[in-house]
């Protein structure tokens, strides 16, 4: 009698553990594939440009990967968990040729000592990891290298360096071209950095309007431009 009860007990134990196995399975790995897979690709009648086949490209944004400073290592790794996962399945299901993240990748870039920029950089590369046929264009937020006033060269070169993106420079995919552009260039007050991207911009429209004229520096289409957008209530202070 006493036996078979602690049978029991152990019978039940076990089950309990494999509900807590299979729910934690469930809610770590598998739901993410029923949320993505409830998005698909827009339909396109690709009339407008015979023979060159559709694009997919993926727009994310404001990943704000927490810093050393504010973010909490707990928070940080439930936060971080989730968007690896979230990215690697929508990767797998949707298989993007192109994923753009519009800024703010991380959230501390504006002031992280060399030491804190690594630790972010390699946590990125973690959870963003793809093919290599797969292209990831990460473009400058303020939260990457600080507003207008804070910007420095150093903080823009480590970035640039790490994406191995510039302030201003046209990617170009199946006939598309893309226009990246560091909004916090765009001042126009004529400082340094705001300067040397104005420049940069100006000889990318020169290339632009000669591909035009057919002159096929860039394919012949009209560009997209990227660039963060702040909003009216963002103070830079
Ligand atoms: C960096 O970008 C340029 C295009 O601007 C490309 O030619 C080069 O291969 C890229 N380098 C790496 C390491 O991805
Ligand atoms: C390119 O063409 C546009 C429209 O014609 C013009 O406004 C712009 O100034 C041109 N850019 C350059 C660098 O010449």
């Amino acid at each position: 009698m006493h036996g078979l009860s602690c049978k029991c007990k152990w019978g039940l134990t076990f089950t309990l553990f494999l509900s807590v196995i299979c729910v934690f399975i469930f809610c770590e790995y598998l739901i993410y594939y029923p949320a993505i897979l409830r998005c698909s690709w827009p339909k396109l009648n690709g009339d407008s440009r015979k023979g060159v086949p559709p694009l997919r490209a993926l727009f994310l944004s404001d990943t704000h990967l927490l810093g050393a400073v504010k973010g909490h290592w707990f928070d940080k790794l439930r936060r971080e968990w989730q968007m690896e996962r979230a990215f690697q399945t929508a990767l797998g299901v949707l298989q993007p040729e192109m994923v753009f993240i519009l800024g703010d990748i991380f959230d501390e870039g504006k002031w992280s000592s060399p030491k804190d920029w690594e630790d972010d950089v390699r946590r990125f590369k973690q959870i963003f990891r793809h093919p290599r046929d797969m292209e990831l264009i990460a473009i400058i937020g303020n939260h990457d290298i600080g507003f207008h006033h804070e910007m420095s060269w150093y903080k823009l070169e480590r970035f640039e360096r790490v994406f191995n993106v510039t302030s201003a420079r046209i990617v170009t995919n199946k006939g598309v071209n893309f226009v990246l552009v560091n909004s916090m260039a765009m001042h126009g007050d004529r400082c340094p950095i705001c300067e040397h991207v104005e420049n940069e911009l100006y000889s990318l429209s020169q290339a632009l309007n000669c591909s035009v004229l057919d002159m096929q520096q860039f394919p012949r289409s009209a560009p997209i431009i990227l660039q963060v957008q702040f909003s009216a209530c963002l103070q830079s202070d």
